[in-house]
């Protein structure tokens, strides 16, 4: 069923406090609820009747006001429960309940995970524990007993304040846990189990001192240091830049190994997927380090973008996961490097939400409909969204944004709001109307902007003409034009960057808005034919066609002032080449490489007053993914394979010298150390490595050897092993033994071992994989080991999930069958690598066609499952 925006209305009742009895038991937990509930004050009708969601609930009892209600009143189905002729005053409901976690494999509700009980309930994971009005604009307080038998369950948390333990007959033991702020139910959580503790403290900036903890499995207790330090850096950060501090005495973060995303924000009790905590430098690489800092910075930036404020409705999604992901952004900028930081992001953002929005799976970051909310946690909501406020900081200045986001919070604390009043906030606080920039939340696709420069020699005038066009895209209404901020600048003929004037006055931050689908700018004063540095920061999610110059995109490549634009203009320039070439190939044609391309990158590669991270960035060539998104149709896999192949080849063959050198004195300082400037030589190192080994470099294949056998950290050791698998061979095979015989108790480590052999794109993949999910280390109820074997297979190998054979195809579409059958969600995402079949040629079209219409064949298709395959199969 269709839900839409435009229905929605207002609870007809509220709940002001909510108390909760659970009495854990593995197959039957009982929940006995007490809801003090109130007529919806701002409604002129009373509603006579009450709804109340709830699934997979054995319901036992209902009383409101001490008095039982009796059958007739109530109508249960397999989704809510209606209760006739409730008072038309305030009232008090007791519902009691039963549960069953042991058999909640669909990992949302209440739910057993190695032992350990934990609950998700964002979006609608409430309403599997308890009836209830579960929508996020009905908070309310909550006061929470927990009670289990205590060598099963010695900890028993929840969220805020502990105020009450105690022991009770039996060895049983219960505990009272009470959160002084209004949260809507998607915010609770509960979690019980054996579970061991770090703790920490921190002091707010006004003197509030407060505890931190964070669970885990007994055992990886040494595992939780950088989690810690992280969410220190980060609560300090949230004060710094955004005046914000946290408001409990304890926040809490629990590692679960079953889990069906990174984390969630439940306020004051985080849970994480344990891969995103536990981390040792023999476990766990540079990366995984980087994304433990910003997930667990991430989901305490909510406790204000999310809690404090949250979503009236989940249409309004965007308006905590875009400004929050924002927010983490901006964290790691400052943290570590901010131009790689942003390299990263926009790399991610062009090759995964550029071809969310261009495909059929395509929406608006404020969508207008859906099946079921939980396939709109997407890389649109969530990173488009995270571009929307990153522009409006750039219109409105750092200091501009900030005042708008003092003015959110004095506005809207405690409140459940909308995208509207986010905007209105931001506008109203600097005297702008920032209406425009809601279309952006409200039309899907991804604009492209096209550029032409003109020079008057005689005026001296450089004149820029921007304009704006939408791709067409089924079942979306046309689309009016945005507003594009556009960060540029001019170089001069040796690269020195030329003052912009127009009109006589200085043009600010270099910053221009095209907020008509066609102006023209034009620059004063400009002594000589300049070179265009377009679009720099990535000031707006927009597809560019500059037009540029093979010879402008080198001058750029090489000497742009601004660090981000190098490396775009070296993207770009890589991903004309890698296209033409596959071209070429797959015409059967000889294709040769752009020596002056290579020869750009390994001056950059070479160049030791810039950060290693940012060279590292630069000699990564965008991904077979890229190459088939910009070909856009009757796309061959192999062509971009072996064209992307060749171009490595050719750079690690002309950059030997190079790279060996940068490989040699970039060594990072012993012992390991996980910060920005040491993860910046490992991945130098690491790519130096890759190419030198793909252009066969005996140097290289010699390193990459020995580097497998005797690393002391998990991001060499798992480095030089990938570097093995593209050279294949027996080397490879005794490395992937070793490296299994060394960490197979060892979940986390596995999932590598598990997703490096799934991304393999080797013939022999196929097979591998089948042997992989027979393995006795694979489990399919956990989805990271799905994540790391079939997600890795699907989502990132690109030429052996489109092999030619349709084997692939079929691979998945039986994965997700099965997946579905007991948990939707991880189906659904799986299901969704399916959104670029169109792209591909005829065969393999007509290949994965068969596939996703044997799915939809399916009689049981959860509705998660079934909103994605028909949208993606859709009509055309
Ligand atoms: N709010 C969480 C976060 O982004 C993610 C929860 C996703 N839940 C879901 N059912 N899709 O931090
Ligand atoms: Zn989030």
């Amino acid at each position: 069923k269709q839900i839409y925006l435009k229905d929605y209305a207002p609870p007809a009742f509220l709940i002001s406090e909510t108390y909760l009895d659970v009495v854990l038991d593995p197959a039957e937990t009982r929940v006995k609820s007490r809801l003090s509930v109130v007529p919806n004050p701002a409604l002129k009708r009373r509603a006579t009747e009450i709804k109340l969601d709830g699934e997979l609930l054995r319901l036992l009892r209902v009383c409101i006001d001490g008095a039982p209600v009796d059958e007739q009143r109530l109508v249960a189905t397999d989704k809510d429960l209606t209760i006739r002729d409730v008072p038309a005053k305030p009232f008090t409901l007791e519902i009691e309940t039963i549960c069953d976690p042991a058999a909640n494999k669909a990992l949302s509700g209440l739910y057993l995970s190695r032992g350990v009980y934990c609950t998700q309930c964002e979006a609608e994971g409430f309403r599997r524990i308890t009836y209830y009005l579960d929508r996020p604009d009905v908070l309310s307080k909550f006061r929470v007993r927990i009670e289990g038998v205590k060598p099963d369950t010695p900890v028993l948390l929840s969220n805020g304040n502990l105020v009450q333990t105690g022991d009770l007959p039996g060895k049983r033991h219960f505990a009272v846990w009470e959160d002084p702020f209004p949260k809507p139910s998607y915010l609770f959580a509960l979690v019980a189990g054996k579970l061991a503790m770090v703790e920490d403290s921190i002091m707010t900036r006004s003197g509030r001192a407060v505890t931190l903890r964070i669970y885990v499995e007994p055992g990886k207790e040494d595992r939780c240091d950088w989690a810690m330090k992280s969410l220190k850096r980060a609560m300090r950060w949230d004060e710094d830049r955004f005046g914000l501090e946290y408001d409990l005495d304890m926040f809490m973060i629990v590692a679960v190994s079953d889990f069906n995303m990174g984390a969630m924000e439940n306020k004051g009790l985080n849970v994480f997927n344990d891969a995103l905590i536990l981390a040792r430098p023999d476990t766990a690489t540079d990366s995984d380090y980087e994304r433990i800092e910003g997930v667990i910075a991430h989901e305490y930036f909510h406790n204000w973008t999310g809690n404090r404020v949250t979503c009236r409705d989940w249409f309004q999604l965007c308006l905590k996961e875009g400004l929050t992901v924002f927010r983490d952004q901006e964290f790691t900028a400052d943290q570590r490097s901010a131009v790689v930081k942003r390299i990263e992001d926009v790399r991610w953002l062009r090759s995964m939400q550029f071809t969310e929005d261009a495909g059929p799976l395509a929406h608006p970051v404020r969508p207008s409909s859906f099946i079921e909310i939980n396939n709109f946690y997407t890389r649109t909501v969530y990173n488009k969204g995270a571009e929307l406020c990153r522009m409006l900081q750039t219109v409105l200045g750092r200091d501009g944004f900030r005042k708008g986001l003092d003015l959110y919070f004095d506005r809207h604390d405690g409140q459940a709001v909308t995208v509207e009043d986010f905007v209105s906030a931001l506008g109203d606080a600097n005297g702008a109307d920032l209406s425009a920039y809601l279309l952006w939340y409200n039309q899907a696709g991804t604009p492209t902007l096209d550029a032409r420069l003109s020079y008057s020699e005689g005026a001296k005038e450089a004149r820029l003409t921007l304009s704006q066009t939408f791709p067409d895209l089924p079942g979306q209404p046309k689309r009016k034009a945005v507003p594009i901020p556009v960060k540029l600048g001019l170089l001069g003929p040796n690269g020195g960057e030329i003052p912009l004037e127009v009109e006589g006055k200085p043009v600010d931050g270099g910053l221009v808005v095209l907020s008509k689908k066609k102006e023209v700018f034009t620059f004063e004063k400009v002594g000589s034919r300049p070179v265009l540095s377009l679009l720099r920061d990535f000031s707006a999610p927009v597809n560019l066609n500059a037009g540029a110059r093979d010879k402008d995109m080198l001058t750029l490549i090489r000497a742009d002032t601004d660090l981000f634009n190098r490396w775009q203009n070296a993207q770009a320039f890589a991903l004309k080449h890698i296209v033409a070439l596959a071209s070429a190939n797959a015409k059967g044609e000889n294709a040769r490489v752009e020596p002056r391309f290579v020869a750009a990158v390994g001056e950059v590669a070479d160049d030791d007053t810039l950060e290693h991270a940012y060279r590292a960035a630069f000699l990564a060539l965008p991904s077979e993914s890229d190459v088939a998104l910009a070909i856009g149709e009757n796309v061959d896999p192999e062509a971009i394979h072996q064209a992307r192949t060749l171009l490595r080849a050719a750079m690690g063959k002309s950059l030997r010298a190079i790279l060996e050198s940068v490989y040699e004195r970039s060594a990072p300082a012993e012992p390991y150390n996980p910060d920005a400037e040491s993860a910046g030589r490992r991945a130098l190192r690491q790519s130096a490595l890759s190419l030198l080994a793909a252009g066969k470099s005996r140097f290289g294949i010699a390193r990459v050897k020995e580097q497998a056998k005797t690393a002391t950290n998990m991001t060499e050791s798992f480095g030089a092993l990938s570097i093995l698998s593209q050279v294949g061979g027996e080397a490879y095979d005794q490395a992937l033994q070793r490296f299994h015989r060394r960490w197979k108790d060892e979940p986390l480590v596995i999932n590598k071992w598990f997703a490096l052999q799934a991304s393999s794109p080797s013939p022999d993949t196929l097979a591998r994989v089948a042997d992989l999910v027979a393995n006795p280390l694979f489990s399919i109820q956990n989805p990271n080991r799905v994540r790391s074997v079939y997600g890795a297979f699907a989502h990132g190998n690109q030429v052996r999930f489109n092999d030619a054979s349709g084997a692939g195809y079929d691979l998945i579409a039986n994965a997700v069958i099965e997946i579905d059958g007991f948990n939707p969600q991880m189906a659904s995402r799986l299901v969704g690598a399916f959104e670029s079949w169109r792209i591909f040629e005829p065969k393999r079209r007509a290949l994965a066609g068969k596939a996703l219409g044997r799915i939809l064949d399916r009689k049981e298709l959860s509705p998660d499952v079934f909103e994605i395959v028909s949208k993606i199969v859709g009509e055309r």
